[in-house]
């Protein structure tokens, strides 16, 4: 729907890969005001390039709400949409910086939003020279990524060579671009924290089960209630708007030395532990979001 067309019945896209219990959530709050969705599985979509508006939008609805778990179908899906006029939340910009930490660290640290030191290397001389600042242990992750995959932390420097020698042998470009960030000294948790637009919506600690150091509610960390502070709103905020806004997990640690540090900003955001720490209808929140895109 265009603007201007606001009387008309909107009908937002959901696009996804998987239906998770958060798509279900989201359709739910859309029925629940009467929002009409178009569920699009975008496995067994094929998009003609050259199509138009109408046509995109027909299938794909407009305003569209990107859900895909697989991060570069939905950065690709987000650039067709766009390009043909479809409001996509998040945009192709932000999906861009967000999924991607080496931009993320950029984008956030340009705008003053604290995070761990980070340095970048590309071959096992520069990450032995990284680390020669960073010091031991240090946290490698995959530029891209999540849910904890293929982190490791680089304890000394026997296996640090064996993780590098190992991702120099694998054929994938991405993991030869090496993300050392500084291990953080941090209380066993971390902090989401789900930005919805301008509003701090509702945020949550997540503990490391017993045998991970990993946070992370996909490796079983738990969600805990966490009161929103305003450092803790301030910092959220300002690292959803450098990033360029929108439906945005902030995630950031309490370091014992620096206090808060935002390490990630997740454009397709989960939130299944956090909506079990608080009644704020999440993603009630988030709809109301996205049908409003068409009226801004
Ligand atoms: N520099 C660090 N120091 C200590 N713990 C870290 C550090 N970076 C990440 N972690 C822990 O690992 C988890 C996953 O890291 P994150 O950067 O969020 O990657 P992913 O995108 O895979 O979730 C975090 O939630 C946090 O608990
Ligand atoms: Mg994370």
């Amino acid at each position: 729907m265009r603007i201007g067309e606001s009387e008309m019945t909107i009908e937002i896209g959901l696009v996804y890969d998987r239906i998770r219990w958060e798509e279900k959530q989201l359709l739910k709050a859309a029925q629940d005001r009467e929002i009409k969705v178009k569920m699009v599985d975008s496995r067994k979509e094929s998009v003609n390039l050259l199509s138009n508006y109408e046509e995109i939008s027909e299938t794909f609805g407009d305003p569209v709400l990107q859900r895909c778990i697989s991060y570069f179908r939905g950065l690709h899906l987000t650039a067709i949409l766009e390009s043909k006029g479809v409001r996509v939340v998040n945009s192709f910009d932000v999906s861009l910086k967000c999924g991607n930490k080496l931009f993320t660290t950029l984008t956030l640290s340009k705008a003053g939003v604290p995070v761990p030191e980070t340095m970048a290397a590309f071959t096992m001389d520069g990450v032995f020279k990284a680390l020669n600042d960073l010091g031991y242990p240090a946290v490698l992750k995959p530029v891209v990524g999540s849910w904890g995959r293929l982190m490791a932390i680089l304890k000394d420097k026997e296996t640090t060579q064996a993780i590098i020698e190992l991702r120099e042998k694998i054929n994938n470009a991405l993991l030869q671009i090496y993300y050392v960030q500084k291990w953080v000294d941090r209380p066993p948790r971390d902090i989401r924290v789900v930005v919805v637009g301008d509003e701090v919506v509702a945020a949550s600690y997540r503990y490391s089960p017993v045998d991970d150091w990993r946070t992370n509610v996909a490796r079983g960390g738990k969600s805990e209630a966490c009161p929103i502070t305003p450092e803790l709103e301030e910092v959220a905020l300002k690292a959803a708007e450098a990033v360029g806004g929108g439906v945005l997990a902030v995630d950031c640690m309490e370091s014992r030395e620096k206090g808060l540090l935002v390490h990630e900003v997740n454009n397709t955001v989960e939130f299944r532990g956090l909506a079990s720490t608080t009644n704020v209808d999440i993603a009630g929140k988030i709809i109301e979001y996205v049908a409003g895109v068409v009226k801004r």
